[in-house]
Order: structure tokens, then sequence, then C-alpha cells
């Protein structure tokens, strides 16, 4: 059973085309010289991940492959194309063929980075027995923003939201959760939101229905590098 990293990168990247004279997807961007894939896959590498599975839009398949398999020879990657952006679970989905039962998955959006290893104080030989969902929370001042977690003394998650226009907290999910192999499963419950889309928070909802959805709140920087700002701040954090 193996630790598997799914990178979610099927999105174009609208608010990001034009920028630096940007015609591809937003993953492909250059992040001090080096694609926006290659500084994620670099991120978990770090993080102790040799396997990854990425998640493509067809109209950029070949070039992500192209980029990827150059720049890490010694590394497993697989790709699954999503044939339309029908959201972040839709995105997951697509890594099915690829995860064995009892798999620990670590899914992640391509464009978030952090200061600090996330996973480095987890037991994963744990996780991998018990099995769950794990997220990962941060402290904002713009909650409404984003996924929106409530969460009790233990840690426990007792409530999600995606994007809330009233918050229950001021706890920011961040783009990197770990899931046990079911997820592919669950997935399959699901139906689309009222704005069309299979959302990340409706599958960890599955979870935090069983209670088996636990929180990890950290400090340290966090960028969701979707706009040209949140690109040259991150370019700025990473030298
Ligand atoms: O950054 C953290 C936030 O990311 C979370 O707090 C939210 O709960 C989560 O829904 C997500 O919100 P965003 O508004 O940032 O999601 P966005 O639609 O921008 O998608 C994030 C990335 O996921 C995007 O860079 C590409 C990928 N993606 C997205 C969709 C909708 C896919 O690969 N396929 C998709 O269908």
């Amino acid at each position: 059973m193996g630790i598997k990293c799914v990178i979610a990168a099927g999105g174009l990247g609208t608010r990001l085309q034009g920028f630096r004279d940007n015609d591809k997807t937003k993953v492909l961007l250059e992040v001090n010289s080096i694609p926006m894939i290659n500084q994620q896959i670099n991120q978990l590498n770090q993080w102790g991940v040799e396997e990854f599975v990425i998640i493509t839009n067809p109209n950029f398949d070949s070039l992500i492959r192209e980029v990827t398999s150059q720049a890490f020879p010694d590394l497993i990657i697989k790709y699954a194309i999503q044939d339309n952006p029908k959201g972040i679970s839709h995105a997951f989905s697509k890594a099915e063929q690829y995860i064995r039962t009892g798999d620990t998955v670590i899914f992640v959006l391509g464009d978030n980075f952090f200061e600090e290893n996330l996973i480095k104080e987890l037991d994963l030989n744990k996780f991998s027995d018990e099995g769950g969902c794990i997220i990962f929370t941060t402290k904002v001042t713009n909650p409404n923003e984003f996924g929106v977690a409530s969460v009790d003394d233990l840690g426990n998650v007792t409530h999600i939201e995606e994007k809330p226009k009233q918050p229950k907290s001021n706890l920011a999910v961040v783009g990197l959760y770990i899931f046990d192999s079911l997820a592919m499963d669950n997935i399959k419950k699901l139906s689309p939101s009222s704005r069309g889309e299979y959302e990340i928070t409706d599958l960890i909802n599955i979870y935090i229905n069983e209670k088996k959805c636990t929180n990890v709140e950290f400090g340290g920087w966090w960028v969701d590098a979707g706009t040209p700002d949140r690109i040259i701040e991150l370019e700025n954090l990473l030298t």
C-alpha cells in the first residue's frame, strides 16, 4: 500500500490568461523560471512523496506530460485527463484507475503552495490502518473566499462549507487533503452543487458524517496562486 499524490491541474486558470503572455494553462506558467506544475511536484517530493497522478485538461495534456516527465525522470508520474472542469471532486475521481485499496492519497490543488511541510508530523502508517480524511486549515481574515471548517476541541471536523456568505469560523480549508482509498467510491455518491460542480467540500462531508475527518491547523505562509498578484507573491516567498 503506497502513498500517492494526486495533483489537480485540470482547470484553465482563466484569471491568468494574458499574464506574462500566458496563453496556456495556469500550471504551465513559470514561477521563478520553473513551470508551476514542476514547482508543485518539487514541493511534494521534498515532503517525501515519489508517486504522482496528474489530472490534466485535454488541451494541455501532452505539454504537461512533456514538461513533467523531462524534469523528473526518476519519479513515478501517471496522468489522467479531466475532459470537462466539473469540479475539484470530479477532477479527483479521474485518478481512480491508479488508486489501489489501502493506498493513502494526498490530493493537492496544483496552485497551492506552503511554507511548511504539512505532513511531517503525521503518522501516515496509523492513518493507513484507520482510514478517513484529514484536512488542513489556517486562520484567515477573509474565510468567505474559501472552504470553511468548524472543529471541536479534539481536532475532529464537525462542519465544512464552500465559500459561505456567513462563515461559522475563520479557519480556511486549504487545497491539500489526505484521503483513504474509499474516496474513489465516496465520490460516486456526490451530486453537483447549486453552481453545477462536484465540490471537494461535499466529499469531505461524507467523512464528517461518518466521524472520520480530522483537522490539522498550521502556521506559516500559504499561497493559492490563482491571480497575477499571488504568483508574484509566491515568487518572492520561494526565493
Ligand atoms: O485554495 C483553497 C480553496 O480551493 C479551498 O478553500 C476551496 O474549498 C476549494 O474549493 C478551492 O477553491 P477555489 O475557488 O480556489 O477552486 P478553483 O475552482 O479555483 O480550483 C482550484 C484548482 O483546482 C484549480 O487551480 C484547478 C483545479 N481544478 C478545478 C476545477 C473546478 C481542476 O483540476 N478541475 C476542476 O474541475
